[in-house]
């Protein structure tokens, strides 16, 4: 038994000093974005900046949050008014429900983005074509059923007191948090990615915007 004893207190101190290795690479830097769907400021920012780290390298270092519920607000009766109305609502839910059916940010991303170059290009009642991005049928009725049900609300919910809890409060959309502070020039985020990086910076920090 004491051979047993003294084999796992083994195992699991190796355990732990290769945990603390593994753990040694340092922490990506916290992008979240608090946007509302139909805001032309929001889906520029997103189809034009926010995309970039996609093609650039920085995805790399940094864990992406998007959060959809903007400027709306939660009625005592637990309804939700958008900025922009009921559509914003519908469309913010039906984001909400992307993030929760492809949680991998390089899906839910590609959804999001299809849906905000509709609301740019002015196409976006059509936002259902952007399902043809994604081959498993399954999942498209996951997005539908949520967004129309009790989930999407649940979603839209917690997005919202997520929201409401910021400090600084935000002022407007879209506004970026980077690694919980608020970045002071939202165009130029990448910068305080970059300055909040504590590993080997990837190659797009050099060229990392420092005006829009
Ligand atoms: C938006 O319009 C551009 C230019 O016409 C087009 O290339 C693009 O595919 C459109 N985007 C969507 C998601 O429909
Ligand atoms: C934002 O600006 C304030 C005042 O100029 C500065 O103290 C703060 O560090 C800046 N925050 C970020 C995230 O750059």
């Amino acid at each position: 038994m004491a051979i047993v004893r003294a084999t796992l207190v083994f195992l699991a101190s190796m355990f732990l000093i290769w945990s603390a290795n593994a753990s040694d690479p340092p922490k990506k830097v916290t992008v979240s974005l608090y946007y509302e769907s139909l805001c032309p400021f929001s889906a520029n920012f997103i189809t034009n900046y926010l995309k970039d780290i996609f093609t650039n390298g920085l995805i790399s270092i940094v864990d992406l949050r998007l959060i959809p519920f903007g400027n709306a607000k939660i009625l005592d009766d637990g309804s939700i008014n958008c900025q922009h109305g009921v559509e914003e609502c519908e469309l913010n839910t039906v984001e909400a429900c992307a993030i929760n059916v492809w949680p991998d940010v390089n899906d839910h991303f590609k959804f999001i983005y299809c849906v905000e170059e509709m609301v740019v290009n002015g196409t976006y009642r059509e936002w259902k074509k952007c399902f043809d991005k994604f081959d498993d049928l399954e999942s498209h009725q996951l997005v539908l059923d949520c967004s129309s049900g009790v989930h999407g609300r649940k979603l839209e919910y917690q997005y919202g007191a997520e929201t409401n809890s910021l400090v600084p409060a935000i002022t407007g959309v879209p506004s970026v948090f980077v690694d919980g502070k608020l970045a002071n020039d939202t165009y130029a985020f990448e910068t305080a990615v970059c300055e909040a990086y504590t590993g080997e910076l990837p190659e797009a920090c050099q060229e990392a915007k420092t005006t829009d």
